[in-house]
This record gives C-alpha cells, structure tokens and sequence, in this order.
C-alpha cells in the first residue's frame, strides 16, 4: 500500500518515527545510549540457519549494530529505517568497515517494498512500538509476505506482558529503575514520552496479530520487568 494508490489514510511513519531519531545529534550519541550487544541474536539466528546464503532484512534498523553484526554471517542485510540521520550514520560506519553486503533503504514496515517471499530471516527490534496496533497488524502481514515459507521472524520490542490491572504498579516499578542521565540508557522522562507518546502494546494483541498474519510463534520470551518481549515466529 503507498499513497501513490490514492491511501489518503495511509499512516505517516515518517511522521511517527520518533523525533530524536530524526535528529543527527541525537543519533550521534544513538550507540553509546542504546549500548546494544547484538552477540545473542546473531547466535540464535544462525542456529536457526542464517548463513551465507540467505537474505536477512532488519526493519528499523537505527544505526545498525545488529545490521553490521548479521552482515558477517548472511548473504545480503536490508536494512530498512525511515530516518535518513539513523542511516547515514550505519553508512558512514559499512565504509569504514568495507563490509559491501549491506543495502541500507529509507522505508519503513508500511513501506518497504520488498519481493515477495523472497527473505529468508526478518529481524525488528525496539522499532514495531511506532506504529498503533491497527498498522502493527498491516505491518505483520507485510512481513509475512516478504519471507519464504518457513522463514523467520525475530521480533523484539516494548511488549507489555502484564494485566491491565495491573498497568500502574508494574509501570511505576518500570520507571523507577530508569537511569538518572540518558548517557547510557532511558531516563525516566523519556519512558514516559515512550508511553504516552509511542504504542507498545500487549502480549496478548501481538501473539495474536502475528497467528493471523499467518506465523507460528516457536519461542516466547519476556522480561522481568513484564515490558520486554521477544518473538522467533515462522511463517507457516
Ligand atoms: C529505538 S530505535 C531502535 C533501532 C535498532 N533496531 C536498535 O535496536 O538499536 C527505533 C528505530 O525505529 C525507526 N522507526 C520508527 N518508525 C519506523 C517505521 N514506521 N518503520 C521503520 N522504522 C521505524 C527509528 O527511526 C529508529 O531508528
């Protein structure tokens, strides 16, 4: 679906990517922030058959540590971003590095285009929280019509895997752990933005919205805090 097909209700993902995303500075400081170790997922994906041969495509990609960290061990990376900050910064860095099996897109999950059933691995993490539910589950099924049968999902993002009920302690206990300075991670103020601005959802939603996309949850897991979530799912 592209607005060029007349969707004048087409969701502007370009308009909700977040604001600081967009902003070189911001994204500058992006790494040390985030502080991702993307050892785990690479291992797990190769387990589950990533190698040389095999197209992998990360949807909001942000400056690429995962990206980078993959690209050493599949065929071709796509990695898709809307923010054009967060993808020259992964540019700059593909060549320092030389690393030429790397395609860097400014998209986003309703817009990518991207050959149908032809990806072998997706990968999105801390990046699906941008859309509201209604788009999660249009961008679900674009995913899943991009990977191969049998092809997997990996998903990880803000998933909240309490009860509604209870919401207020389980967040209040979520923000009272947050750094004081957002030098190395999330302040307090900024997971508040991130809730009241953004729209992570619940377990229950998504583990649904992925089954009638048309994927089989194979492994589940979330954090302690009940607001992490990680999804390996396989398209039937
Ligand atoms: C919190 S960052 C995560 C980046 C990276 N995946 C990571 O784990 O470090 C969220 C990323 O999602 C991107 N983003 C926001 N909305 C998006 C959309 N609709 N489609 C694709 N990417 C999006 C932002 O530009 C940003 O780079």
């Amino acid at each position: 679906m592209t607005k060029d097909q007349g969707s004048n209700w087409l969701f502007d993902e370009f308009a909700h990517a977040g604001d600081e995303h967009l902003d070189p500075t911001y994204v500058r400081t992006y790494d040390r922030k985030a502080g991702t170790d993307p050892t785990a997922d690479v291992a797990l994906l190769r387990d589950l058959g990533l190698d040389t041969r095999a197209t992998l495509v990360d949807l909001g990609a942000g400056t690429g540590a995962f990206a980078l960290a993959a690209a050493r061990f599949s065929g071709s990376v796509v990695a898709v971003d809307v923010s054009s900050a967060m993808l020259a910064n992964l540019r700059a860095k593909l060549e320092r590095l030389g690393s030429t099996n790397v395609t860097c897109v400014r998209a986003g999950f309703l817009t990518y285009q991207h050959a149908p059933e032809t990806a072998d691995f997706v990968y999105s993490r801390n990046a699906l929280h941008h859309l509201p539910d209604f788009w999660k589950a249009l961008a679900l099924e674009r995913i899943a019509a991009m990977l191969r049968s049998g092809g997997t999902l990996l998903l990880r993002d803000l998933v909240f895997s309490f009860a509604p009920g209870d919401a207020a302690s389980t967040i209040e206990a979520w923000l009272a752990a947050a750094p004081p300075t957002s030098d190395h991670g999330w302040t307090r103020a900024e997971l508040e933005t991130h809730l009241r601005d953004e729209y992570s959802t619940y377990s229950w939603l998504l583990e649904s919205m992925l089954e009638r996309s048309g994927f089989e949850i194979t492994s589940v897991s979330h954090s302690p805090s009940k607001v992490f979530g990680a999804y390996t799912a396989v398209k039937r």
